[in-house]
């Protein structure tokens, strides 16, 4: 059974992956409106993962006894200036959640936990895609400009996106 600091800890991580799949789902309706529905797609398909990360601290939690309480989640930003701006700004949220997955590991470590600590090193490698996705992105829309004719190739390529893997039903 978890003790009651990772508990704690793990109930801030659902409330912080659910704020990111907040966050994604508004840029994805600022990139709609903007008339990038490609990367509105893309957008969206990173708001599926997001639901997919907070099930997984979710489905943990309750399999290692704890009780799960839902916080209130934080309004996201809807206006930003760019796609550019839209990409930056996920780059830099993507450094923030890897920085509160490394604390939560920190913490599983100091408690003992094994179990949590396996957890989270999905998580660990997750995020040097989740960085790496963002950052190439942010790269790719530098080069080509904020409206530049690449734009409309770039809106495209987004489209192709594959779905995200289904929640799983029950922990793994
Ligand atoms: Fe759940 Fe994008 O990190």
């Amino acid at each position: 059974m978890l003790n009651e600091k990772l508990q704690q800890a793990i109930s801030e991580q659902i409330n912080a992956e659910f704020y990111s799949a907040y966050l994604y789902l508004s840029m994805a309706a600022y990139l709609e409106d903007i008339n990038l529905p490609g990367f509105a797609h893309w957008m969206r398909i990173q708001y599926d993962e997001e639901v997919i990360h907070t099930l997984k601290f979710f489905d943990f939690l309750i399999a290692r006894g704890g009780r799960v309480v839902l916080k209130g989640i934080d309004a996201p930003p809807a206006e930003f200036d760019s796609v550019l701006h839209v990409f930056e700004a996920t780059l830099q949220h993507e450094q923030h959640v890897t920085s509160l997955i490394n604390k939560l590991y920190k913490l599983a470590k100091e408690e003992g936990d094994y179990p949590t600590e396996v957890l989270l090193q999905w998580f660990i490698t997750e995020q040097v895609e989740e960085e790496k996705n963002a950052g190439d992105a942010v790269q790719q829309l530098r080069m080509i400009g904020d409206f530049g004719p690449g734009l409309l190739t770039m809106d495209r390529e987004m489209a192709a996106r594959p779905a995200a893997a289904p929640p799983a039903a029950s922990p793994a």
